[in-house]
This record gives C-alpha cells, structure tokens and sequence, in this order.
C-alpha cells in the first residue's frame, strides 16, 4: 500500500492550485473574501471537535472565532455557510470518532504545513494558524494515522474542492 502521502498527491495539488486558494496565498483576497472563507473552517472545525480530536491542543473553534470576530470589528459581513460547505459539514457530523479521523489529518494538517507558508498573507492577525506547540500538534496526528485512510481523505480533498469553487464563484460576485 502506498504511503498516505503519496496516495494523497494528486488531491493535495488540485487543491493547492484552486485559483480562490492561489489567490490567498498571493495575499491577494481582501477581509471580506477572507470573511467568508474564515466562515467555512469554523463550521468544519466545529463539526470535527464536537466529535473529537487526538490532542486538545488541536482545537481551531476559539482562534476562528477570533478572527471572525477581528473582521468583523473592521465592519466585514460575508459570513454565511455556502452550500457546499453545508454538504461537508452534515457529512462529517454524521461520522464516529475513528471515522473522523482523515479528516482531523486532512484539515488539521493543511493549517500546519500550508497553512504556516499561507498565514503571512491573509488580511487577518491569522490566529486560526497559531498552534501552541506545533512539533505536539503533527505528533499527535502521526500517531494516529493510516495508510487505509487514502480514499477517504480524498473524498475530503473533494469536498475541500467544492468549497473553493464555490468561494471562488461568490467572490466573482463581490466585487
Ligand atoms: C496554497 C495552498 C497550499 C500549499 C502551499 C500547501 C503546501 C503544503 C506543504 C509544503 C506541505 C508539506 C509537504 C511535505 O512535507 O513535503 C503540505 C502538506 C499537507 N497539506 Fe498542503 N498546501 C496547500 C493547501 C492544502 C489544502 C487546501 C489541504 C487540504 C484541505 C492541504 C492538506 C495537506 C495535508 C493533509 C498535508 C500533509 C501531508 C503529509 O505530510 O502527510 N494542503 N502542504
């Protein structure tokens, strides 16, 4: 079996090439598309950690919140769940914690790694990016994952791709 990584490859570079996502990491969104993306991790943050975590230290809820919260302060009102996100978030509540999982490597692992190369270019303090102890963050997800886990984190990788479309195609409409 290939390692997850690599089995994941592909995915991980349709995602990373999704022109809503290229654009952020160009520093090129402005608060409001920042907005509403913030929006949309916080309602997959939320499903994932009322199911559970492997590590408390994890948890993105609070730091989303925040700066949610922050651009708002700065007069931002984009902050409704597209449907695609809906279609995530209904899917992950109906998971156990073992089925979770993937997806705990997926999103969580996607703020630690990209999302630290990202962080510089957001128009936001970038709490949601801030791990406490992120060498006990990766940990604690190494420990828990399996190659098994391939297709189902590329289903997640779909789902992820769905929302950048959708965002992309709500910002078209923003300007
Ligand atoms: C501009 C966007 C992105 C950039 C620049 C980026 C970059 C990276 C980099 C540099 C790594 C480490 C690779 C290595 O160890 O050689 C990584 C790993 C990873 N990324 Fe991304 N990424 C992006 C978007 C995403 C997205 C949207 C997701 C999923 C929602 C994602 C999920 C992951 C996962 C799960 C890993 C861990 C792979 C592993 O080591 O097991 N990434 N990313």
């Amino acid at each position: 079996m290939a390692p997850l990584k690599e089995a994941i490859s592909a995915k991980h570079k349709l995602a990373e090439q999704m022109p809503f996502n290229a654009r952020m990491f160009r520093g090129q969104l402005t608060q409001e598309q920042y907005l509403l993306y913030l929006r949309q991790q916080l309602q997959i943050f939320e499903a994932i950690e009322r199911i559970g975590l492997p590590h408390n230290r994890l948890k993105r809820t609070e730091a989303v919140q925040a700066d949610i919260e922050e651009l708002h302060a700065q007069g931002h009102t984009a902050d409704f769940i597209l449907a695609s996100t809906k279609a995530y978030a209904d899917y992950l509540s109906a998971r156990s914690y073992e089925e979770i999982l993937p997806h705990v490597y997926l999103n969580y692992m996607a703020l630690i790694f990209g999302g630290q190369m990202i962080k510089k270019h957001v128009p936001s303090a970038g709490r949601m990016y801030a791990f406490d102890n992120i060498q006990e963050a990766v940990q604690s997800i190494r420990a828990v994952q399996k190659d098994e886990w391939a297709d189902e984190v590329n289903k997640g990788f779909d789902f992820n791709i769905s929302i950048f479309n959708e965002l992309e195609a709500e910002c078209a409409v923003m300007k």
